[in-house]
């Protein structure tokens, strides 16, 4: 079956079109069709992501971005279409709260014609809020005027399960996964661990006491003076500083809940010691910034491998994913491959890297299974929810 998924819960844009098939147990997926825009620029000058901005650009960059990715599937047809009153009527309503959508959507409608896919899957959390709905009103419109099942995926499950498919022959496979699944989640919103005993049942083991690690990430990074999103650019001058061997920064920082017990997280501690240090240093130069950087991703890469290891100590799972954009962090993948070297009965799984960020092809994974266990959105009740959990 053929899935066309939608994902606007942050500062991402991005619609996939993927051809679908198998069972839970031996999923497969190509994707057709994929179109991604980054707002980073636009968020760039407020050092963050703003959601009523993020909202505007959705609006602004969904049908562009719906076309280029049908384009790409080779679905895209232009044909003249009269769409009847009453559903001009609707569709107009529906994108009332989005500006200027709905106006290119009709318009974008009556010259083109229905694509030949199966279902419509939406991000409908967690998230921002403002930025969700105009992907869930889009996704409503767009079944509504094909006449298309519609499917509400969660953000999170997309970030798992992306992490658990494998590049095979042009495809992504997910296959021979051994339950329970612990999955390390570590975005700028989230940082989690949660269990997966059975397929898509899930218990959420440890989460933040506060910052998101992503978030820890940007906010350090602009205490260096360095751009939005700060986790790349934390990661490069860290990995500079640890291939030129350089001199690391002369106090550690601290492993906040490090020795606790729980699999609960705390990053704003962290962020404060480092804000306290440089308080104290007087102007900073480059090679005080990368010792600080690399320092910070060593704290940080403890604290998460030691809560991890604690999660498959407790659950006995085989299976260990990380998803999320941290996990696209290169020392923190290296620091969990030499890890889980050491423990024979655990394998790791890290998405591309290309499926690490905000993407909408783990979407369309989470909408899959979704599908398959027969659970379908309705146009009526389908809302954005931003602190959609997975429990
Ligand atoms: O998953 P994601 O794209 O969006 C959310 O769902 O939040 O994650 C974005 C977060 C940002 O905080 C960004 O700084 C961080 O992931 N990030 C990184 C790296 N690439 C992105 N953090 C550390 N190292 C990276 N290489
Ligand atoms: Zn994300």
């Amino acid at each position: 079956m053929k899935l066309l998924a939608i994902e606007t819960s942050c500062d991402e844009t991005a619609i996939a079109i993927m051809e679908c098939e198998g069972d839970t147990t031996s999923a497969r997926f190509r994707v057709l069709g994929n179109a991604l825009l980054s707002q980073i620029e636009v968020h760039k000058e407020y050092g963050g992501v703003f959601p009523m901005l993020a909202k505007r650009e959705h609006a602004k960059n969904l049908v562009p971005i719906l076309s280029s990715a049908l384009e790409e599937a080779e679905m895209q047809t232009k044909e003249v279409q009269t769409l009847p009153e009453e559903l001009s009527a609707e569709l107009a309503t529906l994108l009332e709260r989005e500006p200027g959508l709905g106006e290119t959507l009709l318009s974008y409608l009556t010259e083109t014609a229905v694509p030949s896919i199966d279902a419509v899957v939406v991000t409908h959390g967690p998230g921002l809020e403002p930025a969700l709905w105009v992907g869930v009103n889009f996704a409503k419109a767009l079944a509504l005027a094909w006449d298309k099942p519609l499917i509400g995926a969660n953000h999170m499950e997309g970030h798992l399960l992306s992490a658990l498919a494998k590049a095979e022959d042009e495809s992504l496979v997910i296959a021979d996964t051994a339950l329970p699944v612990v999955g390390l989640l570590i975005s700028g919103g989230h940082t989690q661990i949660v269990a997966m005993k059975e397929w898509f049942v899930y218990e959420i083991m440890g989460d933040t006491r506060d910052d998101a690690v992503g978030e820890a990430f940007d906010k350090v990074a602009r205490m260096l003076d360095l751009p939005y999103p700060g986790g790349p650019q934390i990661s490069k001058l860290a990995e500079e500083a640890r291939v030129n061997n350089e001199e690391k920064h002369p106090l550690p920082f601290p492993r906040p809940m490090i020795n606790d017990n729980t699999c609960n997280f705390s990053f704003s501690g962290l962020k404060t010691a480092i804000m306290y240090q440089l308080k104290k240093m007087e102007g900073l130069d480059d090679m005080q910034k990368k010792a600080i950087a690399r320092e910070f991703e060593d704290a940080v890469a403890d604290v998460l491998w030691t809560k991890t290891a604690r999660a498959l100590d407790e659950t006995n799972a085989q299976t260990l994913v990380i998803g999320g954009g941290v996990s696209g962090n290169q020392h923190i993948r290296r620091v969990f491959e030499e890890r889980v070297a050491q423990l024979p009965y655990v394998s790791l799984h890290i998405p591309p890297r290309e499926l690490t960020t905000d993407n909408a092809v783990m979407i369309g994974m989470s909408g899959y299974f979704r599908y398959l266990r027969g659970m379908r959105a309705d146009l009526e009740t389908l809302r954005a929810e931003g602190n959609l959990s997975l429990v």
